[in-house]
């Protein structure tokens, strides 16, 4: 069973930074299997009982958020000038975790942020064809014919046309129009540019879901919860 090192244990379930838990273990506040252990270095197995103060902290090997992304942060880890959606999530929280893709600067919505690399690649592989809602405004005039294009794939510039995206036009009219998009890819800015493809520009673009994940509207821009199971266990389906 795997092992690791009892300060590595405790700083990545949030008990603090790695000197904050060293000083924890070493003023004798942390049992394993009842035992006080003293020694940071100490290797526990991630099944045995470890308490704080006598409360029992568990070991997860994976965490996964679902954040609210306001406009203005970037979808990186870090960034020399910008704040990113990292830098929304608790200092406590465990610090290998990553946003799986990329929203724009200006865009909101669901981004899911995660240590577990395989889902993520699950979720982002072109070839899963993972479907991405969102809801935006648009200006430009939108009618049926957009709706058959979109959801013929259209040329937005790249190698090959998009996939098949499903557009559903809420609220139509002569200035701004209100939509729903689905589509299948992730490309770079893609609903922006299969938009301008039709003539048309998004002036606000938020993400509703993702595969079976979907934004918890309860969730405020800048906010965050963890998955439930049932959502984990819809996500690896
Ligand atoms: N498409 C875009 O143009 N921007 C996003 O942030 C996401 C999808």
């Amino acid at each position: 069973m795997k092992e690791i090192r009892l300060d590595k244990y405790l700083a990545d379930m949030g008990l603090g930074t790695r000197s904050q838990v060293k000083s924890l273990i070493r003023k004798g506040h942390v049992r394993v299997e009842e035992k006080i252990v003293k020694s940071p270095e100490y290797k526990v197995g991630l099944r045995d009982e470890v308490t704080v103060g006598g409360n029992r902290v568990t070991y997860k090997s994976y965490e996964y958020l679902m954040l609210h992304k306001p406009r203005g942060v970037v979808s990186a880890t870090e960034d020399k000038k910008e704040r990113t959606v990292l830098d929304l999530i608790a200092e406590t929280s465990r610090k290998d975790l990553f946003p799986v893709g990329r929203l724009d600067k200006d865009t909101e919505g669901l981004l899911l942020l995660t240590n577990d690399g395989a889902l993520a690649h699950e979720l982002l592989s072109p070839k899963k064809h993972v479907d991405k809602k969102y809801f935006a405004k648009v200006r430009g005039i939108l009618t049926e014919s957009e709706v058959q294009i979109f959801a013929r794939g259209l040329d937005i510039g790249d190698d090959k046309p998009t996939l098949p995206a499903k557009l559903k036009i809420l609220n139509a009219d002569a200035d701004i129009s209100e939509i729903e998009v689905t589509i299948q890819e992730g490309r770079f800015h893609q609903v922006k540019r299969m938009f301008e493809a039709v003539g048309c520009r998004v002036v606000y673009l938020k993400r509703l879901s993702m595969g079976s994940l979907i934004l918890d509207e309860k969730l405020r821009p800048g906010e965050y919860r963890s998955l439930t199971e049932e959502e984990t266990a819809e996500l690896r389906k």
